[in-house]
């Protein structure tokens, strides 16, 4: 079976990258480690649990790790997720952080990776805080892993934090130019603005823009007007209520104008976080992608933290990532129905 490593700062899309993992047939995910990122890094750690509950898998791991980038503060994450990071829909019996394991989740990162030598995909969702640490403490584990998944940084330079910037790399710029530079095992980049090229359909967005007139048509629409993310939350299981209750503040940032520039022309529902999961799970995932070395810029006023793709070969790097460009969003499609099911 596959073995999985997920690092990330839970987040909406994290939970629903966790569950296509937890959903998906012949995956053992040995550890969930935390970091800071859409919220607190314990709040990522509360809602980490969280997810793991409503999929009954307490039993899995789960690290604490930093809680802030490598140089600075920690980011405004915005509140795009809920000021919990979760949706703000809080669950009055959510598990105690006392279920958290003792051990830092850097040290657990290094150990799980030695222990299973050449066959972890590490799985990255968030800031790569706790992975550039983890090369610095142990040099040789990049050269350990099956694969390396991230979601983060952007190939057109359209920022969803700053001008160029996407969130992940932006929130610790300095962790995602040693991950990108030092971490020399086989890469899968699920960049921003691929992302935003494979919305997936939702009717819920387009009839809450338009309340009135759907009250007015419901009564005379006899026939099924969902949509992808309307069948997948509809779905008869605890996953799937779950999911709708911590989706509900999504769906409402979504229509604000601001993310409408942010996420590239057209409507939809953009799992971010679940494409990297995916390409983990599904080695055919992934039908074409660009091959290329790339890094972080660090300085620029504008550009701090905008990824860097070199077509021409500038940086004289050998490694080269794998930025994913077409996928089969139908498999997609039937992960995410699984995860919930
Ligand atoms: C990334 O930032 C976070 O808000 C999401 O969880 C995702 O990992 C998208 O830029
Ligand atoms: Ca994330």
């Amino acid at each position: 079976s596959k073995k999985l490593l997920v690092d990330v700062d839970s987040g909406v899309d994290d939970a629903q990258a966790i569950m296509l993992a937890l959903g998906a047939p012949d995956v053992t995910v040995l550890g969930v480690t935390c970091v800071h990122g859409n919220t607190t890094v314990e709040n990522v750690c509360r809602n980490t649990l969280r997810v793991l509950k409503a999929c009954n898998q307490l039993e899995i791991p789960v690290f604490k790790g930093a809680d802030k980038p490598i140089l600075g503060n920690m980011l405004d994450p915005g509140h795009f997720h809920g000021q919990d990071g979760l949706g703000d829909a809080p669950d009055p019996n959510a598990p105690g952080l006392d279920l958290l394991q003792k051990e830092n989740a850097v040290s657990a990162m290094i150990r799980i990776v030695n222990e299973n030598p050449g066959e972890v995909s590490l799985v990255a969702t968030a800031p790569l805080t706790n992975l550039a640490l983890a090369v610095r403490m142990e040099p040789s584990l990049p050269s350990k892993l099956r694969g390396l998944y991230i979601m983060g940084g952007n190939t057109e330079s359209r920022g969803n934090t700053s001008v160029c910037g996407e969130f992940n790399f932006t929130a610790d710029p300095e962790a995602a130019y040693i991950v990108l530079n030092e971490y020399q095992c086989p890469t899968y980049l699920a960049c921003w603005e691929f992302t935003c090229h494979n919305k997936l359909s939702w009717v819920i967005f387009s009839l809450t823009f338009l309340p009135h007139l759907w009250k007015m048509l419901q009564p005379f629409v006899f026939f099924s007007l969902q949509e992808f993310c309307d069948t997948w939350l509809a779905q008869d299981s605890h996953k799937a209520r779950f999911m709708s209750q911590i989706f509900q503040h999504s769906i409402e940032a979504a229509k604000t104008e601001r993310f409408q520039k942010e996420c590239v022309a057209g409507a939809g529902f953009i799992s971010c976080d679940s494409y990297a999961m995916a390409a983990a799970l599904d080695d055919s995932f992934i039908i074409e992608s660009d091959c290329y070395p790339v890094s972080v810029e660090l300085t620029g006023t504008h550009t701090r933290g905008m990824m860097v793709v070199d077509t021409v070969g500038f940086l004289k790097k050998t490694h080269k990532a794998f930025i994913m460009k077409k996928v089969d969003l139908e498999r997609f499609k039937q992960m995410m129905m699984a995860a919930l099911k």
